[in-house]
């Protein structure tokens, strides 16, 4: 595989990372996951942008404009002949001696490579059962930084509970998933978090609200408690890798019949014919 090092397409063996990198020693730095389909990059434009948001909003300056930046990984893309997969790309606020405060010379650090990943088509027909995990994670949860630590706490809790996700709240409120954002159906109404400092706004999220409206399916974009959560007629997950994934039980609740429901099946539908 050839990986993307600044705007330098290398081998692995050819990357060197400074033990210095603030990433490494600070996770100071964002990231994105671009999903590859049928060998084309999806909403890789709303990908992009929300990359140079997150670096403007933690004060990192990435060195391309977007269409270079946007050249690069279709360029990675196409160099690993990726058919089904995805891209993986962040960008740090280099290396320096190591001092809390910003270097004043080091350039950022970028990396990007691919792998092959396959739609999770199994879990999707199936649905998967999640839990509830205090979201204990800072107040720019907006901002898709390289600092996962509560993120990865909550999801290892849930993995080790036997749940595939761990569904957050801070007090009574639903806020989203450990790498996922959460929805919850009532009467037809679609609810989910609204996009302030406490979810990443999800690339997904927006294209399933897009499709919402195409259907003419009411979204309120309104936050639930975990009670409400309970009283869902159907509940659903999304991400760039899970995509429209029902959730039919929580903490051993059944969510509706304790199957994926008919809204999110249609969600499903739509979405899946997005990509062709
Ligand atoms: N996770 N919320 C969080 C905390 C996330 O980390 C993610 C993405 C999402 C969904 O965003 P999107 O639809 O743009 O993928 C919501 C990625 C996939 C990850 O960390 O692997």
């Amino acid at each position: 595989d050839v990986i993307l090092h600044n705007d330098q397409f290398i081998r692995e063996e050819e990357l060197v990372i400074s033990k210095e990198d603030r990433g490494y020693q600070f996770g100071d730095g964002i990231y994105e996951v671009i999903r590859v389909y049928e060998g084309n990059m999806f909403t890789a434009k709303e990908h992009i942008d929300r990359f140079y948001a997150s670096a403007e909003k933690i004060k990192i300056v990435i060195p391309y404009t977007k269409d270079v930046f946007h050249k690069l990984m279709y360029d990675l893309v196409e160099k690993n002949e990726i058919n089904n997969g995805q891209v993986y790309v962040q960008i740090t606020r280099g290396a320096s001696i190591r001092q809390h405060h910003f270097p004043i010379d080091a350039p950022p650090v970028l990396i990007g490579y691919t792998k092959t990943v396959e739609r999770p088509v199994e879990l999707m027909e199936a649905g998967v059962r999640g839990t509830f995990i205090e979201d204990i994670r800072w107040l720019r949860c907006d901002i898709k930084s390289l600092n996962l630590l509560g993120n990865v706490l909550a999801k290892q809790e849930a993995y080790d509970k036997g749940f595939y996700e761990a569904i957050l709240h801070r007090g009574e409120v639903v806020t989203e998933g450990s790498s996922t954002n959460m929805y919850g159906i009532k009467d037809g109404v679609v609810f989910t978090h609204p996009t302030d400092n406490l979810i990443l706004p999800g690339i997904t999220r927006s294209v399933i609200l897009d499709l919402c409206q195409e259907a003419g399916i009411q979204v309120q974009e309104t936050a639930f408690t975990k009670t409400q959560a309970l009283e869902m007629d159907e509940f659903f997950l999304s991400s760039t890798t899970a995509e429209v994934m029902p959730i039919i039980e929580i903490d051993g609740q059944t969510i509706g019949d304790g199957t994926p429901g008919v809204l999110t099946k249609k969600l499903q539908k739509a979405f899946a014919e997005k990509l062709n």
